[in-house]
C-alpha cells in the first residue's frame, strides 16, 4: 500500500451544544480514513453529519478534541496534531481546501491576483513579482485569462470564482486538496465543467483528493474510494464501485436509493420513506448504533453497544452489526 499522505486516525471533534445548556455535540466521532497520492476519497452524508467539521480537522483549522483516547492527523507521515508553529506551517502547505462560497472565502477588497498569490505572502514566498508570475500562471491553469488578475471577486461568475479558489489551491503546490462542496452550489453544465477541471488538475499533478458532497450522484463520478458519514461516524468505506454495486451498511443503501434526486440539496433520507423514523440526535447518540433510530433492520445488540468500523470484505469496512461480530462481551446477552 502507498504511504498514505493524510492519515486521520481516532479523531472526535465535540462542540458546546448550540441548544441544551450544557451539552456537547459531538459533530466527528473517532472517524478514520488515509489518503494515498493520486487518488480521490469522496466522503458523503447528509447535512449536519460532520463532513465540514471532518474537513477542518484535516486542515487544523480546528483542533480535535484532547483525551486519552485522543486522535491524531498525520500530513505524509508526520504528526500534524502536535506539531511545532514551524512544523506546523511547512505541512499547512500540502493540504488546501476549496469551499462550496469561493467568493466570500475571497477577499472582496483584493484583485484576484492578489488573491490567488495570498497564500504564497502568508508563508512567506518569493518576491511579490515571483507571487504575481506564479498567480498569472495558475489562472491559465484553470482557465482564465490574464486579464482576470486585474479584476476583483465580486466580477465574477460562480464557476469563475470556483476556478480562483482552486488556483489559490494550488498555488503552494500542495500534495492533498479537499474539497468541500465545491460544486454544489454550481448549475449543472458549469458543475461538469468544474468537475472536468478538477480531474486534469488531479492526473497532471498527481494529487489526492478528499472530495464532500452531500450528492452521491457527483461523488460517483471523482471518487475511486467512498466514506460514508452519519451522526459523525464513519459507517462504510470502499472502493466507490463495491460501495455503489454492494453497499451494506443500512444507511448507505438507503443513500443510494436516493439517487437520482430532483433537487440533490433538499436530499433527506428521511423523505424517501427507505428508512423510518427520525434521526437519532447527536446528543443522545452514546451508546448504541447511531442509526438505531431509523434503522429497518435493528436488533437488540444495536441499542446496547456502537459498532466499530471493520473491514469485511477485503477492504471494504463497515459499522453494522448485520455484518461484523458482535462485542465478545454482550455475546451472552
Ligand atoms: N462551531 C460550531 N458550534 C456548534 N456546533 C457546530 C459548529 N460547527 C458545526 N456544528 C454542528 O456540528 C454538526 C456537524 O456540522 P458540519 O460539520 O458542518 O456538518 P456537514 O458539513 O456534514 O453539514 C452539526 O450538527 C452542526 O450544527
Ligand atoms: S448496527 Fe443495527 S441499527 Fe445499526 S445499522 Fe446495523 S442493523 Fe441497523
Ligand atoms: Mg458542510
Amino acid at each position: 500500500m502507498p504511504e498514505a499522505l493524510l492519515e486521520l486516525r481516532n479523531i472526535s471533534k465535540s462542540y458546546a451544544a448550540r441548544r441544551g445548556r450544557g451539552r456537547t455535540l459531538r459533530a466527528v466521532a473517532g472517524a478514520s480514513f488515509t489518503l494515498a497520492a493520486g487518488e480521490t476519497l469522496g466522503l458523503v452524508g447528509e447535512s449536519g453529519c460532520g463532513k465540514s467539521t471532518l474537513a477542518r480537522l484535516a486542515l487544523r483549522l480546528i483542533e480535535p478534541d484532547a483525551g486519552p483516547e485522543s486522535g491524531i492527523v498525520r500530513v505524509a507521515g508526520q504528526d500534524f496534531t502536535g506539531a511545532s508553529t514551524a512544523a506546523t506551517r511547512r505541512l499547512r502547505r500540502r493540504v488546501q481546501i476549496v469551499f462550496q462560497d469561493a467568493l466570500s472565502s475571497l477577499n472582496p477588497r483584493m484583485s484576484v491576483g492578489v488573491n490567488v498569490a495570498e497564500p504564497m505572502r502568508l508563508q512567506g514566498i518569493g518576491s511579490e513579482r515571483e507571487r504575481r508570475s506564479a498567480a498569472l500562471e495558475l489562472l491559465e491553469l484553470v482557465g482564465l485569462r490574464p486579464e482576470h488578475a486585474e479584476r476583483y471577486p465580486h466580477e465574477f461568475s460562480g464557476g469563475q470564482a470556483q476556478r480562483v479558489a482552486i488556483a489559490r489551491a494550488l498555488i503552494l503546490r500542495p500534495d492533498v486538496i479537499v474539497f468541500d462542496e465545491a460544486v454544489s452550489a454550481l448549475d449543472v453544465s458549469i458543475r461538469a465543467q468544474i468537475l472536468r477541471l478538477i480531474l486534469d488538475l488531479q492526473q497532471r499533478f498527481g494529487l489526492a483528493y478528499l472530495f464532500i458532497s452531500h450528492d452521491l450522484g457527483v461523488v460517483k463520478r471523482i471518487a475511486d474510494r467512498i466514506a460514508v458519514m452519519y451522526l459523525g461516524h464513519i459507517v462504510e468505506l470502499g472502493a466507490a464501485a463495491e460501495v455503489y454495486r454492494t453497499p451494506l451498511h443500512p444507511y448507505t443503501e438507503a443513500l443510494l436509493a436516493a439517487i437520482p434526486v430532483p433537487d440533490p440539496r433538499r436530499m433527506r433520507v428521511r423523505q424517501l420513506g427507505v428508512v423510518r423514523g427520525e434521526a437519532t440526535s447527536p446528543l443522545e447518540a452514546m451508546a448504541g448504533c447511531p442509526f438505531r433510530s431509523r434503522c429497518p433492520h435493528r436488533m437488540a445488540i444495536c441499542d446496547q453497544a456502537t459498532p466499530d468500523l471493520l473491514p469485511v470484505l477485503g477492504r471494504h469496512d463497515v459499522a453494522c452489526f448485520l455484518h461484523i461480530p458482535f462485542p465478545p462481551e454482550r455475546k451472552a446477552a
